[in-house]
């Protein structure tokens, strides 16, 4: 048996998987989210710890024999985090995560710096780790220089599952302060945020072994005293080895809190102009390109709180078949936007609204701006990858008109994987298989089969081009007005 553990924004999800890749159980645990000023967002990383624990407990009270029988673990967990550590292990702060851009300004300081394209072949967007290490020293200068080790968030659970200080290149990508292209921590960029590689976990490949079980967290749960821990991934890096997303020409389209458009690629090809992200994947000398959204299924989120509805009855209501974009737009920045603007001011809008505009056209604007979304990223993927198919995970994509929405903006096929948990647990149990048994990744990391395949709405193929000229000219018309 292999455990995949996934400490995502709202939960941690904890999965059983056998020696056959059969998922046995899993199980979940609800995590909450600070925003304590407009812009920030933090957790607690003792809570990431209390939820792994109910979630663990859960899985072992329903299904004792096979949790006794864990060979292996494996991590994956929401990227670019900043959890900071004094020397005694303690945490510093809350941890500053990854759509909270605070330290916008810092993020183009460093940005402004050429050295920091060069060596992580991206943009320094104000969401990675180091641009908050450089706000932390001009806004909390006690608690910085305290600071012995910066870990990402799935880095901590291992901390304390194995004791050891270890990350691997596929989270390390989303720091700044990793070559991308040599997989090794740049001094010099560490460097330019007051910081030395002391100060930075130890790497490995996400496929291979990171540290073993902790002897009393063994003895707790009834487990072996030989549990393998492996390198793991950040999320979505294992989503793509749950999806089979590991070659070249491999795609898929993540609907979750934030929404990504990820490409995996068989060689490193930065291109930070666009705002796509280039980051090592999972896998040894594997790379991956995505373009990523910070606010997908959670502005559906934002608009059924204000409704009181659930998000699903919201997407239920407009029924199943594709309808013609109305004439109101949405921008879906409720937090800023990465791909393709690189702006941490920015906020959402609707626009279009006139007396006929109820619930159901609002929704239907919030599914269609975040559709749109994503077709900003095709098209800034496009210097690098050209995407023919992708496939579709993460919460948003059990509305099937959302999926159309998706199929019908980016103008290309979306499959719909077949019954099954192929996401970011599922990614990192199958991580925890390969370092334990020294497996082949390509024979463990394969494709599930397609229960359907959602094509583009070739009848609405015009009025959503139209409309997204319309999403596409909004940004720079609202810019200026709205920070
Ligand atoms: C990726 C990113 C998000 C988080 C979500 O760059 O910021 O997708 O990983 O957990």
């Amino acid at each position: 048996m292999y455990l995949g553990i996934d400490l995502g924004t709202s939960g941690v999800k904890a999965l059983l998987l056998d020696g056959d890749q059969t998922v046995i159980a899993s199980a979940n645990s609800p995590l909450e989210l600070a925003r304590p000023h407009p812009g920030w967002s933090e957790q607690d990383p003792a809570d990431w710890i209390d939820a792994t624990r109910k979630a663990l407990n859960s899985l072992k009270a329903q299904h004792s024999r096979q949790f006794g029988a864990i060979k292996g673990i494996g991590l994956s967990g929401q990227m670019h985090g900043a959890t900071l550590l004094e020397a005694s292990g303690a945490v510093l702060r809350p941890c500053i995560l990854w759509n909270d851009t605070r330290s916008h300004e810092e993020a183009a300081r460093l940005d402004a710096d050429p050295r920091f394209r060069e060596v992580t072949g991206n943009i320094v967007f104000p969401g990675f780790t180091a641009p908050k290490l450089l706000w932390v020293r001009n806004n909390e200068p006690d608690i910085f220089a305290r600071i012995a080790k910066v870990l990402l968030p799935k880095d901590h659970l291992r901390l304390w599952l194995t004791g050891e200080h270890i990350s691997e290149m596929s989270d390390a990508s989303g720091t700044s302060w990793l070559d991308v292209a040599n997989r090794r921590w740049s001094a010099e960029l560490l460097a330019a945020t007051g910081l030395d590689q002391q100060h930075m976990p130890s790497l490995v490949e996400g496929t291979q072994p990171a540290g073993r079980l902790r002897k009393q967290l063994a003895e707790e749960w009834g487990l072996g005293d030989d549990i393998v821990v492996a390198g793991g991934a950040g999320d979505n890096a294992a989503s793509a080895c749950g999806m089979g997303v590991v070659l070249p020409g491999h795609a898929f389209v993540s609907l979750g809190t934030s929404g990504v458009l990820f490409a995996a690629n068989g060689s490193y090809l930065p291109d930070p102009e666009s705002a796509v992200h280039t980051f090592c994947h999972a896998l040894p000398d594997t790379w991956h390109q995505m373009g990523v959204i910070l606010s997908a299924t959670d502005s559906l989120n934002w608009l059924a709180d204000i409704a009181g509805k659930e998000p699903s009855e919201l997407t239920d209501a407009l029924g199943k078949d594709l309808k013609a974009p109305t004439g109101v737009s949405f921008l879906p920045y409720l937090s800023g936007e990465r791909t393709p603007h690189n702006d941490a001011l920015i906020r959402g809008s609707f626009t279009g609204l006139g007396h006929e505009t109820d619930r159901a056209a609002l929704t239907q604007a919030v599914v269609e701006g975040v559709a749109f979304a994503f077709r900003d990223s095709l098209e800034a993927l496009k210097a690098g990858t050209e995407l023919s198919r992708v496939t579709a995970i993460g919460g948003g994509s059990r509305s099937r008109y959302w999926l159309k929405a998706v199929a019908t903006a980016l103008g290309v096929p979306v499959d719909v994987p077949a019954d099954g948990d192929f996401g970011a647990a599922f990614g990192a149990a199958r991580l925890g298989l390969i370092a334990t048994e020294t497996a082949d990744p390509l024979d463990v990391c394969t494709q599930p089969a397609t229960a359907e395949t959602i094509e583009p709405d070739a009848a609405l193929a015009g009025a959503y081009f139209d409309a997204y000229q319309r999403y596409h000219a909004l940004y720079p018309a609202i810019r200026g007005v709205s920070s």
